[in-house]
């Protein structure tokens, strides 16, 4: 595979010499090279051309790699993170979630949590992230110029919800539409390249079928994301066939609405029949998998195996503050685990297969870093610009240090690049990221 990148790869490594980084190629054995130190655009650059593996360059202890990508966050939701565990989906919704939302009709108030959950991610290494804000148009651009300033790549979504709201924090379905275009029409008046708005119908049981069809037929005619959450809970899932008795399921209430298109992603998919997930692989629409907030909000362990082996994109989310962290390195700890805490609970063959020692249903450190990157660009139809390093790309990366001593990772010996790249998924976190790059720019730097 080829791998090229074009970056201030001196700013990266200042101690760096090319005959030196020819060496090191040499050591690992990649053959054929082409580096040089050409300039591009008057600046300093290191090209470097290399047949070795799309995912990470590796400098000593320390390596490169993409940039994770968050495919479900709701930044508006930030000052709950690790709160309100103790009740299950729709409780927490009303007696948390809701009145935190409402508050940010106060730009003050949007503007410092805003800031402030843009920085932490950016700093945990989410170069692009799916952000959901609240219903507010003015607090959602708020968002929007929090990640302008800051350099993150997002996509974010105004929410909608006419239907099963509280009195204090709702829209009807003109408002909801007229909001919605308006706050398509200011995002794409910024001309960002890195910022792009999402359709974000909440979920079924706060949109009505004709507020959903009009906003799928927006999403058409801007070509645009939308996201969305669906199967999370069972007693939602209940309320969902309650509210529309005559879909045969969650995922063909959404799909009837025209709102399942490969610019999908939806949060959770813990309890997808067969047949949605079939549904949801033939039309391209991608599950957001957020083992921390499953486990804390109690909602199930997502099958990842079985959507990924069934032709679902896959990739993980965060989903601040139904997850506690915004780390997207501890959201891998949590996939890692929660994929095989299923081994031993998902049907009596696996169970059995578990206690002879055999566990199909577990990811491997290699497959949830492959979430965490180039699987999130899939699941957000991204794959073209970002998830790793191949040709043509734009450069998205994270430099990882190991040898800090103030890093929760202490090197004791000279460890092989995939044992440091499993000690950085294990038990590392934002310290051991020094350098965050999006789209060239270093938007982090310890
Ligand atoms: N379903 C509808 N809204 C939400 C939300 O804000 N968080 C989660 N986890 N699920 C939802
Ligand atoms: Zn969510």
């Amino acid at each position: 595979m080829t791998v090229y990148i074009t970056c201030l790869l001196t700013s990266c490594f200042p101690s760096l010499d090319t005959r030196r980084l020819k060496e090191v190629f040499l050591k690992l054995g990649i053959k054929e090279m082409d580096l040089n130190d050409g300039k591009q655009n008057g600046s300093q650059s290191y090209y470097i051309i290399a047949k070795y593996n799309e995912d990470f360059l590796i400098f000593f202890s320390e390596f490169l790699m993409p940039g994770l990508v968050d495919t479900h966050i709701h930044a508006c939701q930030y000052p709950n993170a690790g709160l309100g565990y103790d009740r299950p989906l729709l409780g927490w919704l009303e007696e948390y979630t809701f009145p935190l939302e409402a508050k940010y009709s106060d730009l003050k108030f949007a503007k410092k949590v805003y800031d402030s959950v843009v920085r932490k991610t950016l700093d945990c290494g989410t170069t692009t992230a799916c952000y959901f804000s609240t219903i507010h148009t003015n607090g959602s651009m708020v968002l929007v110029e929090s990640i302008i300033e800051q350099g993150q790549r997002a996509l974010v979504g105004k929410v909608n919800m006419n239907t099963n709201h509280p009195d204090y924090y709702g829209e009807t379905t003109e408002s909801s539409l007229k909001e919605t275009q308006n706050f398509i029409d200011l995002l794409l008046n910024k001309k960002n390249d890195l910022v792009k708005p999402v359709i974000t119908p909440r979920f079924a049981i706060t949109c009505d079928m004709k507020l959903m069809k009009e906003l799928a037929s927006l999403a058409k005619k801007y070509d645009i994301h939308i996201q969305t959450h669906i199967s999370e809970n069972i007693k939602e899932i209940s309320f969902v066939k309650e509210l529309f008795p005559d879909q045969e399921s969650y995922g063909s209430v959404y799909d009837s609405a025209g709102l399942l298109t490969n610019k999908t992603i939806l949060a959770h998919g813990v309890h997808l029949s067969d047949e949605e997930i079939k549904l949801l692989a033939d039309r391209k629409s991608a599950i957001s998998h957020c083992p921390l907030s499953n486990s804390h909000l109690k909602s199930g362990i997502c099958n990842v195996r079985k959507l990924l082996q069934n032709g679902v994109k896959v990739g993980l989310g965060t989903d601040i503050s139904g997850g506690c962290s915004p780390s997207i390195i501890q959201v891998m700890q949590g996939a890692l685990a929660s994929s095989v805490h299923l081994c031993f609970c998902c049907d009596e063959e696996s169970k059995e297969l578990a206690y002879e020692g055999e566990y199909p249903l577990a990811l491997d450190y290699q497959e949830v870093f492959y979430l965490a990157t180039l699987g999130g660009a899939e699941a957000l139809a991204m794959e073209d610009k970002i998830g790793n390093f191949k040709v043509g790309k734009d450069f998205d990366a994270l430099l990882v240090s190991m040898k800090d001593s103030s890093s929760p990772v202490d090197i004791h010996m000279p460890y092989e690049t995939k044992e440091l790249i499993q000690k950085f998924m294990y038990l590392g976190d934002d310290r051991n990221i020094k350098k965050v790059f999006v789209s060239g720019r270093l938007v982090k730097s310890l």
